[in-house]
Protein backbone atom coordinates (compact mmCIF):
# COMPACT_ATOMS: atom_id res chain seq x y z
CA UNK A 1 0.00 0.00 0.00
CA UNK A 2 0.98 3.19 -0.63
CA UNK A 3 2.19 5.74 1.90
CA UNK A 4 0.95 8.83 0.26
CA UNK A 5 -2.85 10.71 -0.75
CA UNK A 6 -2.62 13.25 -2.98
CA UNK A 7 0.97 13.29 -5.21
CA UNK A 8 2.71 16.25 -7.42
CA UNK A 9 3.68 15.41 -10.65
CA UNK A 10 5.90 18.03 -12.35
CA UNK A 11 6.54 17.67 -16.00
CA UNK A 12 3.66 15.27 -16.46
CA UNK A 13 2.92 15.86 -20.42
CA UNK A 14 6.03 14.83 -21.09
CA UNK A 15 7.78 11.54 -21.57
CA UNK A 16 8.13 9.56 -18.83
CA UNK A 17 6.15 12.17 -16.46
CA UNK A 18 3.25 11.28 -18.86
CA UNK A 19 4.51 7.33 -18.48
CA UNK A 20 4.49 7.31 -14.88
CA UNK A 21 1.01 9.03 -14.28
CA UNK A 22 -0.40 6.16 -16.30
CA UNK A 23 2.08 3.31 -14.32
CA UNK A 24 0.21 5.00 -11.20
CA UNK A 25 -3.39 4.83 -12.13
CA UNK A 26 -3.65 1.84 -14.45
CA UNK A 27 -0.73 -0.93 -12.62
CA UNK A 28 -0.03 0.38 -8.82
CA UNK A 29 -2.96 -0.06 -6.10
CA UNK A 30 -2.34 3.62 -5.59
CA UNK A 31 -5.98 5.12 -5.16
CA UNK A 32 -5.58 9.34 -4.29
CA UNK A 33 -5.12 11.78 -6.40
CA UNK A 34 -2.29 12.97 -9.09
CA UNK A 35 -2.13 16.97 -9.54
CA UNK A 36 0.11 17.34 -12.90
CA UNK A 37 1.98 20.82 -12.89
CA UNK A 38 3.13 22.01 -16.29
CA UNK A 39 4.00 24.70 -18.07
CA UNK A 40 3.54 22.61 -21.46
CA UNK A 41 7.46 23.70 -23.75
CA UNK A 42 7.62 22.08 -26.88
CA UNK A 43 8.28 18.45 -25.13
CA UNK A 44 4.70 18.73 -23.35
CA UNK A 45 2.07 17.28 -24.47
CA UNK A 46 -1.12 17.19 -22.88
CA UNK A 47 -2.05 14.52 -25.48
CA UNK A 48 -0.11 12.04 -23.80
CA UNK A 49 -2.92 11.87 -21.24
CA UNK A 50 -6.38 12.60 -23.09
CA UNK A 51 -7.79 9.15 -21.97
CA UNK A 52 -6.12 9.50 -18.41
CA UNK A 53 -8.47 13.02 -18.54
CA UNK A 54 -11.54 11.37 -18.54
CA UNK A 55 -10.83 8.00 -17.84
CA UNK A 56 -9.43 9.32 -13.81
CA UNK A 57 -11.61 12.53 -13.95
CA UNK A 58 -12.39 12.37 -10.07
CA UNK A 59 -8.54 11.75 -9.55
CA UNK A 60 -6.76 13.63 -11.92
CA UNK A 61 -6.16 17.42 -11.89
CA UNK A 62 -4.21 19.01 -14.36
CA UNK A 63 -2.61 22.89 -13.95
CA UNK A 64 -0.71 24.58 -16.84
CA UNK A 65 1.71 25.99 -14.42
CA UNK A 66 5.62 27.17 -14.52
CA UNK A 67 7.48 25.38 -11.90
CA UNK A 68 9.41 29.01 -11.01
CA UNK A 69 5.96 30.43 -9.70
CA UNK A 70 6.69 30.06 -6.58
CA UNK A 71 3.11 31.46 -5.47
CA UNK A 72 1.19 29.17 -7.79
CA UNK A 73 3.18 26.39 -7.16
CA UNK A 74 2.48 26.81 -3.25
CA UNK A 75 -0.97 27.25 -3.69
CA UNK A 76 -1.68 24.09 -5.94
CA UNK A 77 0.46 21.96 -3.18
CA UNK A 78 -1.87 23.75 -0.04
CA UNK A 79 -4.52 23.55 -1.86
CA UNK A 80 -4.23 19.51 -2.51
CA UNK A 81 -2.88 18.67 0.82
CA UNK A 82 0.01 17.34 -1.13
CA UNK A 83 2.15 14.71 0.60
CA UNK A 84 4.55 13.53 -2.20
CA UNK A 85 6.23 15.81 -4.97
CA UNK A 86 7.82 13.87 -7.75
CA UNK A 87 9.97 15.83 -9.58
CA UNK A 88 10.59 15.21 -13.89
CA UNK A 89 9.83 18.86 -15.17
CA UNK A 90 12.63 19.86 -17.48
CA UNK A 91 14.62 20.94 -20.28
CA UNK A 92 16.13 17.49 -21.01
CA UNK A 93 18.10 17.15 -24.75
CA UNK A 94 21.68 17.57 -24.57
CA UNK A 95 21.63 18.80 -28.00
CA UNK A 96 19.61 21.60 -27.17
CA UNK A 97 21.30 22.65 -23.80
CA UNK A 98 24.63 22.62 -26.24
CA UNK A 99 22.90 25.51 -28.79
CA UNK A 100 21.22 27.05 -25.68
CA UNK A 101 21.89 26.56 -22.27
CA UNK A 102 19.87 29.36 -20.44
CA UNK A 103 16.69 27.46 -20.16
CA UNK A 104 18.60 24.35 -18.96
CA UNK A 105 19.35 26.43 -16.12
CA UNK A 106 16.47 28.48 -15.02
CA UNK A 107 14.10 25.43 -15.85
CA UNK A 108 16.59 22.93 -14.34
CA UNK A 109 18.70 24.62 -11.61
CA UNK A 110 16.10 27.81 -10.86
CA UNK A 111 13.01 25.38 -11.28
CA UNK A 112 14.28 23.40 -8.64
CA UNK A 113 15.28 25.73 -6.26
CA UNK A 114 11.80 27.44 -5.97
CA UNK A 115 10.51 24.09 -5.29
CA UNK A 116 12.70 22.96 -2.90
CA UNK A 117 11.74 26.24 -1.12
CA UNK A 118 8.21 25.64 -1.22
CA UNK A 119 9.01 22.25 0.50
CA UNK A 120 10.79 24.43 2.64
CA UNK A 121 8.28 26.50 3.57
CA UNK A 122 5.61 23.69 4.45
CA UNK A 123 8.22 21.66 6.46
CA UNK A 124 8.89 24.81 8.85
CA UNK A 125 5.07 24.61 8.94
CA UNK A 126 5.07 21.38 10.18
CA UNK A 127 3.64 19.63 7.23
CA UNK A 128 4.27 16.44 6.16
CA UNK A 129 5.78 16.21 2.54
CA UNK A 130 8.03 14.39 0.77
CA UNK A 131 10.18 15.53 -2.13
CA UNK A 132 11.36 13.12 -5.33
CA UNK A 133 14.16 14.47 -7.26
CA UNK A 134 14.03 12.04 -11.04
CA UNK A 135 17.58 12.76 -12.33
CA UNK A 136 20.16 11.34 -14.59
CA UNK A 137 23.10 9.27 -14.98
CA UNK A 138 24.79 12.16 -16.50
CA UNK A 139 25.78 13.53 -13.49
CA UNK A 140 29.28 11.28 -13.45
CA UNK A 141 30.04 12.07 -16.48
CA UNK A 142 31.91 9.35 -18.87
CA UNK A 143 33.47 5.74 -18.61
CA UNK A 144 36.03 4.44 -20.36
CA UNK A 145 35.84 0.51 -21.42
CA UNK A 146 34.95 -0.90 -18.60
CA UNK A 147 33.24 0.31 -14.86
CA UNK A 148 29.72 1.63 -14.07
CA UNK A 149 28.53 4.17 -12.15
CA UNK A 150 28.13 3.82 -8.44
CA UNK A 151 26.22 6.08 -6.43
CA UNK A 152 29.46 7.16 -4.69
CA UNK A 153 30.83 7.98 -7.87
CA UNK A 154 31.95 11.83 -8.03
CA UNK A 155 29.84 13.93 -10.13
CA UNK A 156 31.79 15.30 -13.23
CA UNK A 157 28.79 16.68 -15.15
CA UNK A 158 30.50 17.73 -19.31
CA UNK A 159 27.62 19.44 -20.96
CA UNK A 160 24.98 21.88 -20.05
CA UNK A 161 22.48 19.60 -19.36
CA UNK A 162 24.25 17.29 -17.04
CA UNK A 163 25.69 20.03 -14.88
CA UNK A 164 22.19 21.76 -14.65
CA UNK A 165 20.73 18.47 -13.53
CA UNK A 166 24.08 17.80 -10.95
CA UNK A 167 23.05 21.09 -9.89
CA UNK A 168 19.63 20.09 -8.91
CA UNK A 169 20.89 17.60 -7.62
CA UNK A 170 23.27 19.35 -5.07
CA UNK A 171 20.35 21.66 -4.13
CA UNK A 172 18.32 18.80 -3.08
CA UNK A 173 21.10 17.11 -0.60
CA UNK A 174 22.22 20.31 0.31
CA UNK A 175 17.93 21.06 1.42
CA UNK A 176 18.03 17.73 3.04
CA UNK A 177 21.27 18.27 5.04
CA UNK A 178 20.55 21.82 5.87
CA UNK A 179 16.90 22.20 6.50
CA UNK A 180 16.13 18.29 7.19
CA UNK A 181 13.29 18.15 4.71
CA UNK A 182 12.27 14.45 3.15
CA UNK A 183 14.19 13.84 0.31
CA UNK A 184 15.06 10.89 -1.98
CA UNK A 185 16.81 11.17 -5.62
CA UNK A 186 17.23 8.77 -8.39
CA UNK A 187 19.84 8.73 -11.08
CA UNK A 188 18.28 6.68 -14.19
CA UNK A 189 20.33 5.86 -17.44
CA UNK A 190 18.47 6.54 -21.08
CA UNK A 191 14.98 5.50 -21.25
CA UNK A 192 13.24 4.49 -24.58
CA UNK A 193 9.67 3.84 -25.04
CA UNK A 194 6.18 4.90 -25.87
CA UNK A 195 5.03 9.26 -26.06
CA UNK A 196 9.31 10.45 -26.09
CA UNK A 197 9.48 13.31 -28.17
CA UNK A 198 11.09 12.51 -31.52
CA UNK A 199 14.67 14.40 -31.16
CA UNK A 200 15.47 11.24 -28.74
CA UNK A 201 18.00 8.87 -30.60
CA UNK A 202 15.28 6.38 -30.95
CA UNK A 203 11.71 8.03 -31.31
CA UNK A 204 14.02 10.03 -33.39
CA UNK A 205 15.38 7.48 -35.68
CA UNK A 206 11.93 5.50 -36.29
CA UNK A 207 10.25 8.13 -37.45
CA UNK A 208 12.49 9.49 -40.12
CA UNK A 209 12.51 5.75 -41.19
CA UNK A 210 8.48 6.35 -41.58
CA UNK A 211 8.96 9.30 -43.93
CA UNK A 212 12.61 8.11 -45.72
CA UNK A 213 15.07 10.42 -43.92
CA UNK A 214 18.26 9.77 -43.15
CA UNK A 215 19.57 8.17 -39.91
CA UNK A 216 22.39 10.84 -38.72
CA UNK A 217 24.95 8.70 -36.30
CA UNK A 218 27.21 11.09 -34.09
CA UNK A 219 30.89 10.92 -34.98
CA UNK A 220 31.72 6.92 -35.06
CA UNK A 221 28.42 5.29 -33.40
CA UNK A 222 30.34 3.68 -31.10
CA UNK A 223 29.03 5.60 -28.09
CA UNK A 224 27.52 3.55 -25.26
CA UNK A 225 24.13 4.19 -23.37
CA UNK A 226 22.49 1.68 -21.24
CA UNK A 227 19.11 1.59 -21.82
CA UNK A 228 15.89 0.74 -19.30
CA UNK A 229 11.97 0.70 -20.76
CA UNK A 230 10.04 3.64 -19.14
CA UNK A 231 7.88 1.46 -17.33
CA UNK A 232 10.79 -0.01 -15.50
CA UNK A 233 11.63 3.56 -14.78
CA UNK A 234 8.55 4.78 -13.09
CA UNK A 235 8.39 1.37 -10.89
CA UNK A 236 11.94 2.40 -9.47
CA UNK A 237 10.67 6.22 -9.01
CA UNK A 238 7.27 4.90 -7.40
CA UNK A 239 8.99 2.52 -4.94
CA UNK A 240 11.70 4.58 -3.73
CA UNK A 241 9.23 7.35 -3.15
CA UNK A 242 7.22 4.79 -1.44
CA UNK A 243 10.11 2.78 0.65
CA UNK A 244 13.33 4.48 -0.17
CA UNK A 245 15.37 6.19 2.74
CA UNK A 246 15.15 9.68 3.39
CA UNK A 247 17.98 11.40 1.82
CA UNK A 248 19.72 8.94 -0.45
CA UNK A 249 19.98 8.31 -3.65
CA UNK A 250 19.20 5.95 -5.87
CA UNK A 251 20.73 4.80 -9.46
CA UNK A 252 18.68 3.16 -11.74
CA UNK A 253 19.29 1.45 -15.21
CA UNK A 254 18.77 -0.99 -17.80
CA UNK A 255 22.13 -3.21 -17.14
CA UNK A 256 21.73 -3.18 -20.97
CA UNK A 257 24.85 -1.30 -23.15
CA UNK A 258 24.61 -0.81 -26.70
CA UNK A 259 26.44 1.33 -28.94
CA UNK A 260 24.49 3.69 -30.74
CA UNK A 261 25.29 1.81 -34.58
CA UNK A 262 24.71 -1.88 -33.10
CA UNK A 263 21.42 -0.69 -31.54
CA UNK A 264 20.16 1.66 -34.59
CA UNK A 265 20.63 -1.90 -36.52
CA UNK A 266 18.59 -3.43 -34.69
CA UNK A 267 15.88 -1.33 -34.78
CA UNK A 268 16.29 -1.03 -38.37
CA UNK A 269 16.16 -4.42 -38.75
CA UNK A 270 12.58 -4.71 -36.57
CA UNK A 271 11.13 -1.40 -38.68
CA UNK A 272 11.34 -3.21 -41.47
CA UNK A 273 9.99 -6.49 -40.42
CA UNK A 274 7.20 -4.91 -38.51
CA UNK A 275 6.76 -3.09 -41.97
CA UNK A 276 7.18 -6.23 -43.92
CA UNK A 277 10.12 -4.79 -45.95
CA UNK A 278 12.92 -6.34 -47.13
CA UNK A 279 15.23 -6.36 -43.99
CA UNK A 280 18.45 -4.15 -45.15
CA UNK A 281 15.33 -1.17 -46.14
CA UNK A 282 16.28 1.29 -43.45
CA UNK A 283 20.23 0.19 -43.38
CA UNK A 284 20.20 1.72 -46.38
CA UNK A 285 19.45 5.31 -44.67
CA UNK A 286 22.21 5.39 -42.15
CA UNK A 287 24.65 8.35 -42.42
CA UNK A 288 27.30 9.72 -40.01
CA UNK A 289 27.54 12.75 -39.27
CA UNK A 290 29.97 14.91 -37.38
CA UNK A 291 29.80 14.09 -33.58
CA UNK A 292 27.89 16.02 -30.78
CA UNK A 293 30.61 18.83 -28.75
CA UNK A 294 31.77 16.92 -25.83
CA UNK A 295 30.09 13.38 -27.06
CA UNK A 296 30.39 11.40 -23.39
CA UNK A 297 31.50 8.06 -24.72
CA UNK A 298 30.14 5.44 -22.54
CA UNK A 299 27.10 5.31 -19.74
CA UNK A 300 26.65 2.28 -17.45
CA UNK A 301 25.12 1.80 -14.77
CA UNK A 302 25.55 -0.29 -11.37
CA UNK A 303 21.98 -0.65 -9.75
CA UNK A 304 22.66 -3.06 -7.14
CA UNK A 305 21.55 -0.82 -4.22
CA UNK A 306 17.81 -0.23 -5.38
CA UNK A 307 17.94 -4.13 -6.10
CA UNK A 308 18.88 -4.70 -2.92
CA UNK A 309 17.48 -2.61 -0.59
CA UNK A 310 14.15 -1.88 -2.49
CA UNK A 311 13.43 -5.31 -4.28
CA UNK A 312 13.49 -3.69 -7.73
CA UNK A 313 14.34 -5.10 -10.82
CA UNK A 314 14.13 -4.82 -14.81
CA UNK A 315 10.57 -6.23 -16.25
CA UNK A 316 10.91 -5.74 -19.70
CA UNK A 317 13.15 -7.64 -21.51
CA UNK A 318 15.25 -5.08 -24.23
CA UNK A 319 13.84 -7.02 -26.94
CA UNK A 320 10.59 -7.43 -25.88
CA UNK A 321 10.88 -3.35 -25.24
CA UNK A 322 11.96 -2.18 -28.48
CA UNK A 323 9.41 -4.22 -30.69
CA UNK A 324 6.64 -2.57 -28.29
CA UNK A 325 8.55 0.49 -28.86
CA UNK A 326 8.46 0.69 -32.82
CA UNK A 327 4.88 -0.71 -32.89
CA UNK A 328 3.43 1.67 -30.71
CA UNK A 329 4.88 4.11 -32.99
CA UNK A 330 3.64 2.87 -36.09
CA UNK A 331 0.51 2.69 -34.52
CA UNK A 332 0.38 6.04 -33.35
CA UNK A 333 1.01 7.98 -36.72
CA UNK A 334 -1.21 11.12 -35.94
CA UNK A 335 0.30 12.01 -32.74
CA UNK A 336 3.78 11.89 -34.51
CA UNK A 337 1.91 14.32 -37.38
CA UNK A 338 1.00 16.37 -34.48
CA UNK A 339 4.17 16.51 -32.68
CA UNK A 340 6.29 17.26 -35.91
CA UNK A 341 4.00 19.56 -37.99
CA UNK A 342 3.08 22.30 -35.72
CA UNK A 343 -0.31 21.62 -35.74
CA UNK A 344 0.27 20.70 -32.08
CA UNK A 345 1.68 24.18 -31.19
CA UNK A 346 -1.10 25.63 -32.54
CA UNK A 347 -3.93 23.50 -30.67
CA UNK A 348 -1.70 24.29 -27.61
CA UNK A 349 -2.30 27.99 -27.88
CA UNK A 350 -5.42 27.65 -28.48
CA UNK A 351 -6.41 25.42 -25.81
CA UNK A 352 -4.09 26.71 -23.20
CA UNK A 353 -3.16 30.05 -24.49
CA UNK A 354 0.31 31.27 -23.71
CA UNK A 355 2.83 30.56 -21.63
CA UNK A 356 2.02 31.35 -17.98
P1 LIG B 1 10.62 15.66 -21.56
O1 LIG B 1 11.39 16.74 -22.20
O2 LIG B 1 9.94 14.66 -22.40
O3 LIG B 1 9.52 16.28 -20.58
C1 LIG B 1 9.78 17.39 -19.76
C2 LIG B 1 8.44 17.95 -19.30
O4 LIG B 1 8.69 19.02 -18.38
C3 LIG B 1 7.59 18.53 -20.43
O5 LIG B 1 6.25 18.14 -20.28
C4 LIG B 1 7.73 20.04 -20.24
O6 LIG B 1 6.63 20.78 -20.72
C5 LIG B 1 7.88 20.13 -18.73
N1 LIG B 1 8.57 21.36 -18.30
C6 LIG B 1 9.75 21.84 -18.78
N2 LIG B 1 10.06 23.00 -18.16
C7 LIG B 1 9.08 23.22 -17.26
C8 LIG B 1 8.84 24.25 -16.31
N3 LIG B 1 9.68 25.28 -16.17
N4 LIG B 1 7.72 24.19 -15.55
C9 LIG B 1 6.82 23.17 -15.70
N5 LIG B 1 7.01 22.18 -16.59
C10 LIG B 1 8.12 22.20 -17.36
O7 LIG B 1 11.65 14.95 -20.56
P2 LIG B 1 11.73 13.43 -20.07
O8 LIG B 1 12.60 12.68 -20.98
O9 LIG B 1 10.38 12.97 -19.76
O10 LIG B 1 12.55 13.63 -18.71
C11 LIG B 1 11.88 13.83 -17.47
C12 LIG B 1 12.90 13.91 -16.35
O11 LIG B 1 13.64 12.69 -16.29
C13 LIG B 1 13.93 15.01 -16.52
O12 LIG B 1 14.18 15.58 -15.25
C14 LIG B 1 15.18 14.30 -17.04
O13 LIG B 1 16.34 14.97 -16.65
C15 LIG B 1 15.04 12.97 -16.32
N6 LIG B 1 15.67 11.82 -17.00
C16 LIG B 1 15.37 11.54 -18.30
C17 LIG B 1 15.92 10.40 -18.90
C18 LIG B 1 15.59 10.04 -20.33
O14 LIG B 1 16.19 9.11 -20.86
N7 LIG B 1 14.67 10.71 -20.99
C19 LIG B 1 16.78 9.57 -18.16
C20 LIG B 1 17.07 9.92 -16.82
C21 LIG B 1 16.50 11.02 -16.26
O1 LIG C 1 21.46 8.98 -19.77
C1 LIG C 1 20.25 9.60 -19.46
C2 LIG C 1 19.98 10.72 -20.45
O2 LIG C 1 19.66 10.09 -21.69
C3 LIG C 1 18.86 11.66 -20.02
O3 LIG C 1 19.26 12.32 -18.85
C4 LIG C 1 18.55 12.68 -21.12
O4 LIG C 1 17.43 13.47 -20.74
C5 LIG C 1 18.22 11.92 -22.39
O5 LIG C 1 18.00 12.84 -23.44
C6 LIG C 1 19.35 10.96 -22.75
O6 LIG C 1 20.53 11.67 -23.17
P1 LIG C 1 21.43 11.16 -24.41
O7 LIG C 1 22.23 12.28 -24.90
O8 LIG C 1 22.12 9.90 -24.09
O9 LIG C 1 20.22 10.80 -25.44
P2 LIG C 1 20.01 11.06 -27.00
O10 LIG C 1 18.78 10.31 -27.38
O11 LIG C 1 20.07 12.49 -27.35
O12 LIG C 1 21.27 10.34 -27.65
C7 LIG C 1 21.54 8.97 -27.41
C8 LIG C 1 22.85 8.63 -28.13
O13 LIG C 1 22.62 8.69 -29.55
C9 LIG C 1 23.95 9.60 -27.84
O14 LIG C 1 25.19 8.91 -27.82
C10 LIG C 1 23.95 10.56 -29.05
C11 LIG C 1 23.48 9.66 -30.17
N1 LIG C 1 22.68 10.32 -31.23
C12 LIG C 1 21.60 11.05 -30.87
C13 LIG C 1 20.82 11.66 -31.82
C14 LIG C 1 19.63 12.52 -31.41
C15 LIG C 1 23.01 10.12 -32.58
O15 LIG C 1 23.99 9.43 -32.91
N2 LIG C 1 22.23 10.73 -33.53
C16 LIG C 1 21.15 11.51 -33.20
O16 LIG C 1 20.49 12.05 -34.12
Amino acid sequence: MSNFSSVLVTGGCGFIGANFIRYLFDETDFRGKIINIDCLTYSGNPENLSDIVTKYSDRYVFEKLDIINYQEVCRVVETNKVDLIVHFAAESHVDRSIHGPGEFVQTNIVGTFSLLEVVRKLHAEGKKIRFHHVSTDEVFGSLGETGKFLETTPYDPRSPYSASKASSDMLVRAYSHTYGIDITISNCSNNYGPYQFPEKLLPLMICNMLSGKNLPVYGDGKNIRDWLYVRDHCEAVWMIANKGKSGQTYNVGGENEWTNIDLLNSLCEISAELLKKPRDTFKKLIVYVPDRPGHDRRYAIDCEKIKKELGWKQSVTFAEGLRKTVEWYHNNLTWIEHVKSGEYKSWLEKNYGERK
